[in-house]
């Protein structure tokens, strides 16, 4: 019998990176997840892959009517849900003073509005259900300070605390809500550009066991936290990082 046997997920930005490895372990360890993202080809071509017990479903994380098209969708094929992973973001580097306001906006409205619009769609489903677990996936940069990311940074920081907010108001339904903050990761968003090469390499070297994070291993840590293993976390903060914030 699987980890997650009888859970029944929703894990956005899931056709690659972090999601990707997330959404393939909880399906190999017994889960139906339905996988949401923009990327349909790279979404739809995980889900076949991964069989019966997956669903891909186009989804943009920053607009409340998509998560309410999500939540349809989850509940038709698989039940109601009592995992989300609130995984999809985006970022880039750019110094403060060449940041546009939309620059600033686009990454709220995607790394952290979108967390608030997912927890305030699960709830109901999961009060129906006794209960639930929200995985919300921030950064070490939702801890500490990093350059030339600081909407990013803003977006990360607020995740951390609301999920705190969220755990405490959600806890006497029985929904636990807990921060997953990464550190350096060998994903399609960490990609060398002559722009940020100088900064990703820094990033490695600063890596206490000398080198970068592989998704499956994030994947193992929302694992538990989405299993019966992890019944007494919540509003906690999980760091995998490789011993970074730790100096
Ligand atoms: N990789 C790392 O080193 C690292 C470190 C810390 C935190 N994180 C966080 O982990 C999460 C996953 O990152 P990743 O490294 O897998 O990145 P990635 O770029 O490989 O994957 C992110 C996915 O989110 C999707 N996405 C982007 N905007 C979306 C939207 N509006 N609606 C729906 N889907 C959208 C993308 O299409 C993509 O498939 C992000 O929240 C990221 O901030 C990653």
């Amino acid at each position: 019998m699987g980890r997650a046997e009888n859970k029944i997920a929703i894990v956005t930005g899931a056709a690659r990176g972090l999601g990707a490895a997330t959404a393939t372990l909880l399906v190999r360890e017994g889960a139906k997840v339905l996988l949401t993202d923009l990327r349909d080809d790279e979404g739809e071509a995980l889900a076949r892959e991964l069989g019966r017990n997956a669903l891909y479903q186009r989804h943009d994380v920053s607009r409340a009517e998509d998560w309410d098209r999500v939540m349809q969708t989850c509940t038709a094929a698989f039940g109601s849900p009592s995992v989300l992973v609130n995984n999809a973001g985006i970022s880039f580097f750019k110094p403060l003073v060449d940041l546009a306001e939309s620059d600033y906006r686009q990454i709220i409205d995607i790394d952290q509005v979108s967390v608030f619009l997912g927890m305030r769609a699960v709830v109901p489903s999961m009060k129906a259900v006794g209960g639930g677990s929200i995985i919300n996936i921030s950064s070490i940069a939702g801890l500490v300070g990093a350059p030339k990311v600081l909407p990013y940074v803003a977006a990360k920081f607020a995740v951390r605390d609301m999920s705190k907010a969220a755990a405490i108001e959600l806890a006497p339904l029985n929904i636990r809500v807990n921060s997953v903050h990464p550190g350096f990761f060998d994903t399609p968003i960490n990609a060398r550009t002559p722009d940020n090469d100088a900064v990703l390499s820094s990033y490695t070297e600063a890596i206490p066991l000398g080198r970068i994070g592989r998704p499956e291993e994030l994947a193992h840590m929302v694992l538990l936290l989405s299993t019966d293993e992890m019944t007494f976390a919540t509003g906690a903060e999980f760091v995998i990082d490789g011993g970074v914030t730790c100096q």
